[in-house]
């Protein structure tokens, strides 16, 4: 009932039924709900997820090939998210939003750069393209079995000139390498309009610095540790910016004279770490 939904408060968070659920990799999962603010979302945007008793997790918003029906794919990793990932269909879990800006989608040749659950938002970015859009895009994984969303991409861009191509870091599928060796490579020989991406923040910095060194337009989706997801709490700051509501998209200009991207981040107590400590 459309007049219902318009009164939803999105800080509220709203329940929603798991009806379906996709096993992408060994350790990725998508779940498919029935919800239609969620499924009009805007590529870039996530949403709280709260898994009753346990924790609320920002969650990227997923794109569903069905009319109304929305999804999120979610990677165990701690014990939150593989609560997330443990959910069994029928079982319930709570929304709030969406939230945060969207990607700024040029015209012409785009290229689209993602690894692990960081393809999320470019996935959900691939139903916003039209027709005359030339979509090149780049999936990395550690290994054959953690690959994910290359038919579903295929299937997306059916009416687009593209390009899907997969990388893994042992080789065990397509390019061996990173994602940014076949980046390096794809922009010797061509030139793009405007280049989108997600995944490891120490990734995401070398394709904003390869883009910009092209002159590309380029945007980045970053993540931080989010509690609130509103602006409120302070835990997902970024130098002057909070994450969650200035972002989590910005541009890759922006981000190269921010000089916590790609160095450092705020761990759940708020105390600043090193990525370069991570790696
Ligand atoms: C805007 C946004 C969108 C996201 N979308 C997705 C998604 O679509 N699918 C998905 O699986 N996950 C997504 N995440 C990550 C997710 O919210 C959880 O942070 C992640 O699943 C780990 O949670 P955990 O409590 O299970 O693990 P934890 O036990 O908290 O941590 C496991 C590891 O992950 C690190 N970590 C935890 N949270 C973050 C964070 N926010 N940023 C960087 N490192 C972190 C920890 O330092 C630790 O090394 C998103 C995060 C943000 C901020
Ligand atoms: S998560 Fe609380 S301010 Fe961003």
């Amino acid at each position: 009932m459309k007049w219902l939904e318009s009164l939803r408060n999105f800080n509220k968070p709203h329940l929603c039924k798991i009806e379906k659920i996709i096993n992408e990799t060994p350790t990725i999962r998508t779940l498919i709900f029935s919800d239609q603010i969620m499924s009009n979302s805007l590529p870039g945007q996530f949403a709280m997820v709260w898994i009753p008793g346990i924790n609320e997790l920002p969650m990227s918003v997923m794109v569903s090939t069905k009319q109304n029906k929305a999804a999120f794919t979610v990677r165990k990793q701690g014990f939150s998210s593989t609560s997330l990932y443990n959910a069994k269909l029928g079982q319930y879990i709570g929304i709030r939003g969406p939230y945060g800006n969207n990607f700024n989608i040029k015209s012409g040749k785009l290229l689209l750069v993602g690894g692990g659950t960081g393809l999320v938002p470019l996935m959900r970015l691939l139903k916003f393209v039209n027709s005359s859009h030339d979509i090149t895009l780049i999936i990395g994984a550690s290994t054959k079995t953690e690959v994910c969303f290359e038919d579903l991409a295929n299937l997306l861009l059916k009416n687009n000139t593209h390009h899907v191509i997969t990388t893994t870091i042992d080789g065990t599928y397509g390019h061996k390498g990173l994602v940014t060796d076949v980046m390096s490579d794809l922009l010797h020989e061509t030139t793009f309009n405007g280049v989108y991406t997600c995944g490891p923040e120490l990734m995401m910095l070398n394709v904003v610095k390869m883009a910009l060194s092209k002159h590309i337009f380029v945007q980045a989706s970053i993540e931080r540790i989010m509690k609130c997801g509103v602006g409120i709490c302070g835990s997902c700051s970024m130098n002057d910016n909070l994450v969650c509501k200035d972002g989590t998209v910005f541009n890759g200009l922006y981000l190269l004279e921010n000089d916590e991207f790609g160095c450092t981040y705020r761990n759940k107590s708020g105390s600043i770490e090193n990525y370069t400590s991570k790696v």
